[in-house]
């Protein structure tokens, strides 16, 4: 399985998810990698910190860049997951992952600028559907505020990623201090157990949209 969490706009989640969602899988005893292409290192430098932290499990973590095809195809060989980081451009990196990618995340915010891109999104995902047909692609609400008063801004949101063809999971992800506050010291919301609510949406997740 190679999950790519991607899109064109920085500060949407990729990062936090690809490691939240990684650190869950390793929890249901797969084999993960963490594949991080974003040239910001953000996972990278996480997976670094995780690694001085003897409280948690280790999880691999390497960089990549340009045509990563190859690279994905070699890895996934190894692992039985393959997380990757595509950081938040159009970038080679993120096309040549779309080509082999068994499944494909999109997190956006439930605000304008992240839904604009879903234009370009879109577009990418069509051209690589073309080469990679069996690609799993499906958008995540990510961030969103938890006053029931919003509930319609998350519900527009999917109905926009809809439009462009990008099908949304029902499973959502809030907005919460905890996903910020587990990133220190290369940590989880798993594994910061102040917050039940965000580890039940990274479970939701997961079991909608990859079944483990
Ligand atoms: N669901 C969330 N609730 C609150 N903060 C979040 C959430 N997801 C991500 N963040 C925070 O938002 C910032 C951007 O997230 P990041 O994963 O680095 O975005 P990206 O990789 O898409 O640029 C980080 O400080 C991260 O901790
Ligand atoms: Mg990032």
């Amino acid at each position: 399985m190679i999950l790519l969490v991607g899109g064109e706009k920085g500060g949407s989640g990729k990062s936090c998810l690809a490691q939240n969602i990684a650190v869950y899988l390793q929890r249901k005893n797969k084999d993960v990698l963490l594949l991080d292409a974003d040239p910001q290192g953000t996972t990278t430098d996480w997976a670094k910190e995780r690694e001085e932290n003897d409280e948690l499990m280790n999880l691999s973590c390497v960089q990549a860049s340009g045509n990563i095809r190859q690279t994905l195809k070699d890895i996934a060989k190894r692992y039985q997951v393959v997380v990757v980081d595509a950081g938040g451009q159009d970038s080679e990196a993120l096309r040549s992952a779309m080509t082999v990618a068994t499944h494909m995340l999109l997190p956006f915010r439930p605000k304008r600028r992240d839904l604009k891109t879903l234009v370009n999104v879109s577009q990418l995902v069509k051209l690589a559907k073309a080469v990679n047909p069996d690609m799993k692609v499906r958008a995540i609400i990510a961030q969103c505020p938890t006053l029931p008063s919003q509930v319609q801004r998350i519900l527009d949101a999917k109905d926009a990623c809809l439009s462009f063809g990008i099908e949304p999971l029902s499973a959502i992800t809030c907005n919460r201090n905890v996903y910020d506050d587990a990133d220190e010291n290369g940590s989880s919301v798993l594994e910061v157990g102040v917050d039940p609510k965000a580890k039940e949406e990274i479970e939701s997740l997961v079991a909608e949209f990859l079944g483990v």
